[in-house]
């Protein structure tokens, strides 16, 4: 079986029921929504319709209908940013992003003459608000920022950044990559416009799901055209929600998976799988710290932080690590850059990458004995 401890890469295993709920959509239902009007057709409607209802109770977002399906939060983030972002418009983000923020903005940045600022953090990965506000002029249209950084774990101070953005009338779009189902996240409360999710981290569902989640009043264009099944002789996209944003046949298996994982997460408590997975996060941090060659970044663990631990040995490739653990171990970890260029420019492994594990709901701490112990060997070996 081997000890899978990349579930910031994806989680697994998956709760069983998640698997059943996809076999059993495509077994039992197997048809699309929003198109046909048979029986069939209907249950599959209220899938999704029920999984729109789900993430919008999760996030406490107020209009179902603004909840948008997509394949991942990558293609989420795509499309508010190109839907939101004009010429000249200014743009505030981390300094943390992955590359999904940062290509997309870099990349306008080029092509279509936006601005950016990147709010400045410690070498822990923590941002300050009062640096936010102060990057704020007159064409900033939007702030954009991670809720926790997928090398480092830092946890972003979501709600004053919120609080201020709500104050100077600019969008605040959240990247919940890395803390939707493990973290409460509150759109009224933090003053969020925009969460971005991707289905298959820590809300448990399957590969091929995530989405945004929209402020009822907040409006933007589409970036995709195509059939939405209904109103078919309009030349133009509708612009109404959901079809507005959402085009073409959902990925229904895989949403009937994610709204089986977003009951599982109900049922359990984010609260009890917060806590469960932070108490792994430091029993691990506070092991590997008894390791002498090993090199540690991001938050401790007295901090509250999202499950993933970047580090490095001296003497050895964060790849030949992984490498080393894989092969003689059976214990899974990933080695890199994480896609996140930005974070290990701050740390300064940009040239070196690190290792990183990412804990999950379903880890133990047996789990981390092992990779304890692996790690004094293999940091024996450097
Ligand atoms: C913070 C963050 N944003 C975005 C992504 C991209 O996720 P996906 O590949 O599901 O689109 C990841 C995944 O690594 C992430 O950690």
């Amino acid at each position: 079986m081997g000890i899978y401890l990349d579930n910031g890469a994806t989680s697994y295993p998956k709760p069983s029921q998640v698997a059943k709920a996809v076999f059993d959509f495509m077994v039992d239902i197997g048809v699309s929504s929003g198109r046909g009007g048979y029986k069939k057709a209907m249950v599959a409607d209220k899938i999704v319709y029920d999984t729109r209802k789900l993430i919008s109770k999760l996030f406490n977002q107020n209009d179902p209908k603004k909840v948008i399906f997509t394949l991942n939060v990558t293609e989420a983030i795509n499309m508010a940013l190109y839907g939101i972002l004009e010429e000249n418009d200014h743009v505030i983000t981390s300094s943390l992003e992955h590359n999904v923020v940062w290509r997309c903005l870099k990349t306008m940045e080029r092509d279509k003459g936006i601005t950016i600022s990147n709010a400045s953090c410690d070498k822990d990965g923590t941002t300050k608000a009062e640096d936010v506000e102060a990057l704020i002029n007159k064409n900033t249209k939007l702030i954009i920022f991670t809720h926790a950084s997928n090398v480092l774990g830092s946890i972003q101070p979501i709600a004053q950044i919120g609080e201020i953005a709500k104050r100077h009338n600019v969008l605040f779009l959240v990247d919940t990559a890395q803390t939707a189902g493990a973290f409460d996240i509150d759109m009224q409360r933090d003053n969020i416009d925009i969460i971005a999710f991707t289905g298959h981290k820590s809300l448990m569902g399957p590969m091929g799901t995530g989405g945004l989640a929209i402020r009822e009043s907040v409006d933007f264009n589409p970036i995709k055209q195509g059939g939405t099944g209904g109103d078919s002789a309009y030349p133009y996209q509708v612009d109404y929600y959901p079809n507005k944003l959402e085009v073409g046949t959902l990925n229904i298996s895989g949403i009937a998976g994610l709204k089986s994982a977003l009951e599982y997460i109900d049922n359990e408590g984010i609260k009890t799988i917060h806590n469960k997975e932070k108490e792994l996060r430091a029993y691990a941090y506070e092991l590997l710290k008894k390791i002498e060659k090993v090199k540690l970044y991001g938050p401790d663990e007295s901090k509250d932080s999202a499950m993933v631990i970047s580090f490095n040995i001296e003497g050895m490739r964060c790849e030949d690590i992984a490498y080393k653990l894989d092969k003689n171990y059976d214990i899974m970890i990933r080695a890199g850059l994480h896609c996140a260029p930005l974070a290990h420019e701050l740390i300064g492994t940009i040239k070196t990458g690190t290792a990183r594990i990412g804990i999950g709901y379903f880890n133990t701490k047996e789990d981390i004995d092992k990779l304890y112990e692996a790690l004094v060997e293999i940091s024996n070996e450097a």
